[in-house]
């Protein structure tokens, strides 16, 4: 048995029932052209599941209006073609014991560095700001915030419907939910902007109607960070009552488990306390976490999307958070896309066989 044996104890939380708390972090691919999720997506998918990951969340797959996505390969989570490719997705993955839930993304204003596709028009975002003081597109009329609440809830009732075991909504990185969260690009005067509450009223009314939509007893992840990508020592809360602000607030809407996005893991939230977010979260509202960055690589993920590699890490860090209760499940990205037998080889101790993550391995899905 391996040293990291705590990891493979088993997880349950309303019907979910993870036969351990490895996480496929969200990794977008961008290999389903028009949306469309195509078989290799199942294939890529079900080779994870069957290789000891006890959840997958998928790559972000966009909600219904015109500018959700950044890209046309990012796949769709409405339309027949694409529900039915996610539905092959459900079946395969559930097929190979696992389980999953999609991630329900739209991009908001933020932009893709990696494209020059710009999508149509509407640009959805708080205050027409891409970044603090740079404006792009037009600040969100409340016909549009409706219907993109609506679009957030329809893609959670056809994630329950094609049998998906819980979903995430992608509420970090400073893409749309996020851009309500952050006072950089929030400016708004009406009931979506102001203080940190104010602010968290777009997240709450999508996990409202979310919740509407999929019931009390299915589970509902939500994704946030302090970071985002336009700048990454932003924060949302200076302090864990500016925490306890925050996501108190949608523990109440409905959001049944942080998924807490930082790029290092390890890195401590606030002075006087080595507590990570997840650490916090869990502390604050009671609620089940989720950990991610870096997690068995010595370096960091926006690094490597400027090329740098990793080698395998210790886990011994993340480990010692985990025996002393601080998240509940370790979300792991890179290392999982450049080997899909990850988290079989770390439960059965065959450290020796971990390999290094080079960002050519995100050129294929293997
Ligand atoms: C290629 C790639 C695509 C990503 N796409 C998403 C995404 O769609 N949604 C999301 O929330 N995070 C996304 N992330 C961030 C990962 O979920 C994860 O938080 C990050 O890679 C840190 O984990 P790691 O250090 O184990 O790779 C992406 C990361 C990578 C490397």
């Amino acid at each position: 048995m391996s040293h990291a044996a705590p990891l493979f104890q088993p997880f349950t939380f309303k019907g979910l029932k993870l036969a351990n708390r490895i996480v496929m972090a969200p990794m977008t691919r961008s290999f389903s052209p028009g949306g469309v999720p195509t078989k290799q997506v199942s294939e890529y998918y079900r080779k994870r599941a069957a290789s000891a990951v006890g959840l997958i969340v998928s790559e972000g797959t966009v909600v219904q209006r015109p500018s959700a996505g950044n890209d046309p390969d990012v796949p769709h989570f409405w339309g027949d073609a694409a529900l039915a490719g996610w539905q092959d997705v459900i079946n395969t993955v559930h097929q190979a014991g696992g389980v999953m839930a999609p991630q329900l993304w739209h991009v908001g204003a933020a932009r893709n560095p990696r494209t020059t596709w710009t999508a149509p028009p509407p640009v959805d975002s708080p205050s027409g700001l891409s970044r603090p003081g740079k404006q792009f597109g037009e600040p969100m009329t409340d016909a549009a915030i409706a219907d993109t609440i609506a679009a957030f809830a329809k893609a959670a009732g056809a994630a329950k419907r094609l049998g998906f075991d819980c979903i995430e909504l992608h509420g970090a990185h400073g893409y749309l939910i996020d851009q309500f969260f952050w006072d950089g690009t929030n400016t708004r005067t009406d009931k979506f902007g102001g203080d940190l509450v104010a602010r968290g009223k777009f997240a709450g009314e999508i996990l409202k109607a979310v919740r509407a939509e999929v019931g009390p007893d299915y589970p509902v992840i939500i994704r946030l960070s302090q970071w985002k990508q336009q700048d990454y020592a932003a924060r949302i809360a200076q302090s864990p009552d500016e925490m306890a602000a925050w996501l108190q607030p949608l523990a109440d809407a409905g959001a049944d488990i942080f998924h807490c996005s930082q790029r290092r893991f390890w890195e401590p939230e606030f002075d006087g306390s080595d507590l990570n977010f997840a650490g916090w979260a869990k502390k604050l509202t009671g609620r089940p976490t989720i950990t991610v960055g870096s997690v068995g690589l010595s370096g960091e993920f926006i690094a490597a999307f400027g090329g740098e590699s990793s080698k395998p890490a210790s886990l011994d860090e993340l480990l010692r958070r985990f025996d002393r209760g601080d998240f509940d499940l370790v979300a792991v990205g890179r290392a999982l896309i450049s080997d899909p037998d990850w988290a079989l080889k770390v439960r059965d101790g065959r450290m020796d066989e971990l390999s290094n993550f080079s960002p050519a391995a995100l050129a294929e899905l293997v």
